[in-house]
């Protein structure tokens, strides 16, 4: 069911952990299952992401796709990573199963959180990046009444 990759980066997460004083923090949690992710971004005078780690309480899936997207981000300019969608995140893990594809939208989302902080802290604007969610299913109006 899960590719290779995928038990590789559950079984063996990179980036786990905190950055302290961390250039910008993003939470954001998915209250169907009820997972949350945190990410932490180091990002250096040129907008380059230094160092990204992030915590989870979450599913396998999301451990997974949280720790390839933290990898996929390290080195990258805050506009790069704001390409790391999380259908790239799971091209990269070769791929997930369609029940668990929400889960994969936690990393994206805590990584925009986590810019849009880092905006604000600095007083910038990001192109192209929206105001995060602080729940993957915000906006899902015609879903709510299954809850
Ligand atoms: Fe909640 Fe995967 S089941 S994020």
């Amino acid at each position: 069911m899960y590719s290779d990759k995928v038990m590789d980066h559950f079984k063996n997460p990179r980036n786990v952990g905190e950055i302290e004083n961390a250039s910008g923090v993003g939470t954001v949690g998915n209250a169907k299952c009820g997972d949350i992710m945190r990410i932490f971004l180091d990002i250096d005078e040129n907008q380059v992401i230094r160092d990204c780690k992030f915590k989870t309480f979450g599913c396998g899936a999301a451990v997974a796709t949280s720790s390839m997207a933290t990898e996929l981000v390290i080195g990258k300019t805050i506009y790069e990573a704001l390409e790391v969608t999380n259908k790239a995140v799971m091209d990269a893990l070769d791929g997930l199963p369609p029940v668990k594809v929400h889960c994969s939208l936690l990393a994206e989302e805590a990584i925009h959180a986590a810019l849009w902080d880092y905006a604000e802290k600095n007083g910038i604007k990001i192109e192209g990046l929206e105001k995060p969610k602080n729940d993957i299913h915000e906006g899902e109006e015609e879903e709510s009444e299954e809850y």
